[in-house]
């Protein structure tokens, strides 16, 4: 049976985090042996609001790239391949655009959400603005049916359903597929930042890092956000809004000892301490494999490299045909034939 088109990708702003571990790429990991799986790291889309700072982009491009062979996506089963190398996305986002209005796309919750949060006002750039019609490139020029991403990323892919669907329905031709996500799991959505506010991310400073040292997890796990008002080990404690045991969810495999632990602290008695210390040798014995075999990869570039080119080919190479699908449908594919 011909296994189904899973696209998925992120933005190379910084290094990955365990939100992002625990939000996406143990499931990817997961998922790759089930579809004919895509990651692609979005660079391009990245740029659409960091034009002055390619080289932040380049950069983190490459740790993003060790992030994910280091967590076990296997490049022998997933094709990993880096947005801005498939200039036919680029075209396809032209022709979506022409379909698109712009009062449709200013509605875009997301789009709207973080323009609003990144302040542009007049400073708006335009490829920001377009940055979902670029997406539903990404994921059509595929035929990817599967795109597994986070609650906030809904409004994306119904933003593509909606472009499949006009285009399709104005050249007449099942061109283009519509793609379904396929949200986390209960209770491994958005992971809180060590400060216990709702998100992880560099600028806050509240991320532990898929590549911080057992030191760096340590300190930061004992200086994690708990319950303000347990103040001495006997006093009852609150286990809601309490990082650490928002942590232990998510990590803690031993659901037993887990509920006899928030029973224990919730009673009193139990000291945030011991229940940071618990939290950080099960996150230790998680991260340090992964830690490892990302020394390893920085130590072979070289492969790493080649793991992206070759990717890229590929994608490359499928990204022509559907665009030149696309052409044909329009009916613009007068003097060249791409990859035909
Ligand atoms: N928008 C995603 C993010 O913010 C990255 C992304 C780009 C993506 N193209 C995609 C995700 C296509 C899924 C499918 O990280």
């Amino acid at each position: 049976m011909k296994k189904e088109i899973l696209l998925t990708g992120d933005r190379p702003t910084g290094k990955l985090h365990i939100g992002h571990y625990i939000g996406s790429l143990k499931n990817r990991v997961k998922l790759q042996d089930q579809y004919n799986s895509f990651i692609m790291i979005a660079d391009q889309q990245a740029l659409t609001d960091n034009a002055k700072n390619p080289e932040k982009i380049r950069s983190n491009l490459t740790e993003v790239a060790l992030d994910y062979l280091s967590v076990g996506i296997d490049p022998s089963k997933v094709n990993i391949f880096v947005q801005s190398q498939i200039p036919e996305l680029n075209e396809l986002t032209m022709h979506y655009l022409n379909i698109v209005t712009l009062s449709r796309l200013k509605r875009n919750p997301t789009v709207k959400n973080e323009i609003k949060e990144k302040n542009f006002n007049e400073s708006l750039p335009t490829g920001f603005l377009i940055y979902p019609v670029s997406q539903a490139a990404d994921i059509t020029a595929f035929k990817a049916t599967v795109v597994p991403v986070g609650e906030d990323q809904l409004p994306m892919i119904e933003q593509t359903r909606e472009i499949v669907r006009s285009f399709n329905s104005i050249y007449k031709r099942e061109v283009l597929f519509e793609p379904n996500v396929l949200l986390p799991e209960k209770g491994l959505g958005r992971l809180p930042g060590i400060d216990g506010k709702a998100k992880m991310s560099k600028s806050l400073g509240n991320a532990i890092y898929l590549s911080d040292s057992s030191d760096t997890i340590k300190q930061k796990v004992m200086s994690m956000y708990t319950d303000p008002n347990h103040i001495r080990v006997e006093d009852p404690g609150n286990v809601e809004n309490n990082t650490v045991f928002t942590y232990l969810d998510a990590f803690c495999l031993d659901k037993l000892q887990l509920e006899e632990m928030r029973e224990h602290y919730k009673n009193g008695g139990l000291g945030d301490v011991k229940v940071k210390r618990y939290l950080n040798d099960i996150l230790q014995a998680e991260l340090e494999p992964i830690r490892n075999k990302r020394n390893y990869y920085e130590k072979h570039m070289d492969f790493v490299y080649e793991v992206l080119k070759t990717g890229s080919i590929n994608a490359r190479s499928l990204a022509a045909e559907t665009l030149s699908e696309v052409r044909e449908a329009i009916g613009i594919n007068f003097f060249f034939k791409l990859n035909r």
